[in-house]
């Protein structure tokens, strides 16, 4: 399969944010194929294209850990300390340990991805993360024969991080994927936006990212990592087993029970612009079909 959503950049090659609408590198579904096709023609789909702005994808957040407003991450992730950062990286795996941040970004190969990011509250965004596959990094600790899953925690900092004062979630935040899923070329672990590190508001100093599910499943500062032969529990499915499931693919077809996922709101779209239909897996169908053939998607939403 050809890799049409990579590019040659390294790191240090993106450009800056202000150079960058120059550019039209467009990767993943936002190519010449993929989510064009679903995407409205004309100005829409033109709309489709651009990435958004460093403001939106900074200061229009979902970050429990710092409150739930949309703007809190924005004003209080700052608290959080993300150097030295360590990943503990454990279950099975040839090589488990606690591993340096630093000493893993040496070992993997940064590129850039701009990619659609579909919330499940139905707004969605455009953003040019930088990064590294998450397979490089499961290949450098060697998964063991056994492992069917992958899962991901967030460091609780209680002292760093005043929304887990508040139990509106169970702490910390826990996420997982499926092996096949996580090992999937499209799967990212993001460190930068914009060729810049990663604002915390955003999940710094690492985070997912998996453009064909919902946001929520894109979790950020991780700390611990385990590979694993069990579904790993996940916190909104915790929180609410009815509303999110363990897949949270993007399904126009499948509502949330209290909304409809057929149409989505662009965030800085501007107040008249209308609402988009929902491209099913958020446009990356052609890359991630097939890893759910067979398997009824309403049923396991
Ligand atoms: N990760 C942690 N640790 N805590 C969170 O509250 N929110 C999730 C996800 N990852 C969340 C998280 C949700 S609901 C979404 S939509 C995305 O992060 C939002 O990412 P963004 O703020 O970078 O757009």
């Amino acid at each position: 399969m050809a890799n049409r959503w990579k590019n040659d950049l390294t790191h240090e090659s993106v450009t800056p944010a202000g150079a960058f609408f120059n550019r039209r590198q467009l990767l993943g579904g936002i190519g010449a194929t993929g989510a064009l096709a679903a995407l409205p023609t004309g100005s829409g789909a033109q709309a489709a294209l651009t990435p958004n702005s460093l403001e939106d994808i900074s200061t229009y957040n979902n970050y429990y850990e710092f409150g739930t407003g949309k703007d809190d991450p924005a004003k209080y992730a700052h608290m959080l300390t993300t150097k030295p950062w360590r990943i503990t990286i454990d279950g099975m795996v040839d090589k488990p340990g606690e591993y340096d941040l630093a000493d893993i970004l040496s070992q993997m190969t940064m590129e850039e991805r701009i990619y659609r990011f579909r919330c499940v509250e139905a707004w969605s965004m455009v953003i040019p993360w930088n990064g590294f596959e998450l397979a490089d990094l499961l290949t450098l600790v060697g998964v063991k024969p056994e492992a069917t899953y992958v899962a991901f925690e967030t460091v609780l900092r209680p002292e760093e991080m005043p929304g887990t004062r508040f139990p509106v979630i169970e702490w910390p935040y826990v996420e997982g994927l499926r092996l096949d899923e996580a090992m999937h070329p499209l799967t990212l672990m993001a460190t930068g936006v914009y060729g810049m590190p990663l604002p915390n508001q955003c999940g710094a100093p690492i985070r997912l990212v998996v453009p064909w599910k919902y946001g929520f499943k894109s979790i950020k500062a991780i700390t611990r990592i385990t590979l694993t032969d069990t579904q790993p529990p996940t916190t909104w499915n915790k929180a609410n087993a009815g509303e999110y499931g363990f897949y949270s693919n993007v399904n126009p077809e499948v509502d949330h029970p209290r909304w409809s996922q057929a149409k989505e709101r662009r965030i800085g779209a501007g107040l008249f612009a209308g609402r988009e239909p929902t491209p099913m897996f958020n446009g990356y169908a052609e890359e991630v079909a097939g890893l759910y053939e067979g398997m009824d998607l309403k049923a396991n939403f």
